[in-house]
């Protein structure tokens, strides 16, 4: 199956219109879809914890594609966790609940996703989650976030964040970027070996960082 076909078919699972037209668009728009898509394809996501999964849709995308064995989502907007429950219905090994990031024990799995969550914590709520998350994950921690130090195009996502969260389209409580050196730290510091790259829309500045155990 293609990356197209997949994501049609994730966004078709879709029932609530919103939701729908949001799915369809972010997994065509945003390039960290595509990047796990070939990410996966070099080498597959085994069990996969999706932090702060929002609707679910990178989970279903990669159960979809088959570059996942089993996926546990989980958000604190329950919401978006029934809207991911709904459109789950049918494949298996996919799980979604609603839980804080800052409280949840993560389960042991091979890869865990950290899509766009660092930068609604606190520098210490970030540290800790990372520390959990490198010690949850068997493989590889994968991380999609804000790069604060790409100037003016930093300026420009962190305000975009900023208007989804004040209009309360994505609950967060606050924005607060990272530099990517200190988010690598942290997890060198827990043993993995940490490469970086680019994954964002034309005029954003989002890195995708990919964490493995030797
Ligand atoms: C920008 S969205 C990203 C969602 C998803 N990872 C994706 O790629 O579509 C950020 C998500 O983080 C969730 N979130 C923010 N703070 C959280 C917390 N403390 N615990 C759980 N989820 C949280 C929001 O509800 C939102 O769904």
């Amino acid at each position: 199956m293609t990356f197209d076909e997949a994501a049609r078919g994730v966004a078709e699972r879709y029932q609530s219109r919103p939701a729908h037209y949001y799915v369809r668009s972010k997994l065509k728009m945003d390039p960290v879809t595509r990047a796990l898509h070939e990410l996966g394809e070099k080498e597959p996501f085994g069990t996969v914890v999706d932090v702060a999964c929002g609707r679910g849709q990178v989970a279903l995308l990669l159960r979809t594609l088959g570059l996942a064995t089993s996926v546990t989502g989980f958000d604190w907007d329950a919401g978006k966790v029934t809207n991911a429950n709904l459109a789950a219905r049918g494949l298996d090994a996919v799980h979604f609940h609603a839980a804080d990031v800052r409280e949840a024990v993560l389960p042991q799995a091979d890869t865990v996703l950290l899509v766009d969550i660092l930068h609604y914590l606190t520098r210490e709520e970030q540290d800790a989650l990372l520390v959990r998350s490198a010690r949850a994950a068997r493989g590889r921690v994968i991380v999609r976030d804000v790069d604060p130090d790409q100037g003016a195009t930093s300026l420009l996502t962190h305000g975009w964040e900023w208007v989804t969260t004040t209009l309360g389209y994505n609950r967060g409580a606050r924005v607060s970027p990272r530099s990517f050196a200190e988010i690598t730290a942290v997890l060198e510091a827990e043993g993995l070996t940490v490469s970086r790259e680019l994954c964002s829309a034309r005029g954003m500045s989002n890195v995708l960082l990919v964490a493995r155990r030797a």
